[in-house]
């Protein structure tokens, strides 16, 4: 089956690279939510400096793996397997490009509810989660990178190795070290 990829990120992406908007960093890269404009210890960054996926010859950044694993054992089964959403809960592929970074991470911290006669749709609270809190910028980038059209269904294929700098972060954030 093929699936509609969503276009507008991609042509505010295009526009962005006609308006010629250039990061210190790389001076090719757009100035939009996508791109990533810097890497640090195998983190990307957009221009505004918000976590963003890197997919290069097939090749995936260690976030975006990382997250397609957290992904599917703590969200799929509400929000549907690969972000495509599912009848109770919206697809986050498309969430991840809308909503902004700082507002994707308060939903999950905080949580939001729609109960009343017609509705009841409960996004649980994350944010005494580890097994949440500590990848949330992986499932972030996850998505972003379905969301982009970048990334295709399934497990990716080829990562790039797990930094010391992201061990380090994820053992502290786990209290395992
Ligand atoms: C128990 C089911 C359930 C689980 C598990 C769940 N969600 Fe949700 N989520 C929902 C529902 C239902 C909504 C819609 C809430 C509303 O109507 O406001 C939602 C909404 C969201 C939104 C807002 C989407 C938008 O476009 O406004 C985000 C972001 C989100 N969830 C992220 C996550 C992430 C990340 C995970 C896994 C860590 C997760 N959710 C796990 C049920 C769930």
């Amino acid at each position: 089956m093929t699936r509609m990829i969503p276009a507008v990120p991609l042509i505010l992406a295009a526009l962005t690279l006609v308006a010629g908007a250039a990061a210190a960093e790389d001076a090719e890269a757009p100035k939009d939510n996508i791109t990533a404009a810097r890497e640090e210890n195998g983190r990307y960054y957009t221009a505004d400096d918000v976590p963003t996926f890197k997919i290069k010859d097939g090749t995936v950044d260690w976030l975006t793996y990382s997250g397609f694993r957290r992904y599917h054992a703590e969200c799929h089964v509400c929000h549907g397997p690969e972000g495509e959403g599912s009848s109770y809960a919206p697809a986050l592929k498309n969430s991840a490009m809308t909503l902004d970074y700082y507002a994707f991470v308060d939903v999950v911290t905080n949580g939001r509810k729609k109960v009343n006669v017609a509705e009841n749709s409960v996004m649980p609270a994350f944010g005494q989660n580890v097994n949440v809190m500590c990848y949330l910028d992986d499932i972030y980038v996850y998505l972003k990178a379905r969301g982009s059209g970048e990334l295709p269904r399934g497990r990716p294929a080829k990562k790039e190795p797990k930094s010391d700098a992201i061990r380090d972060a994820e053992n502290a954030c786990l209290g395992t070290n």
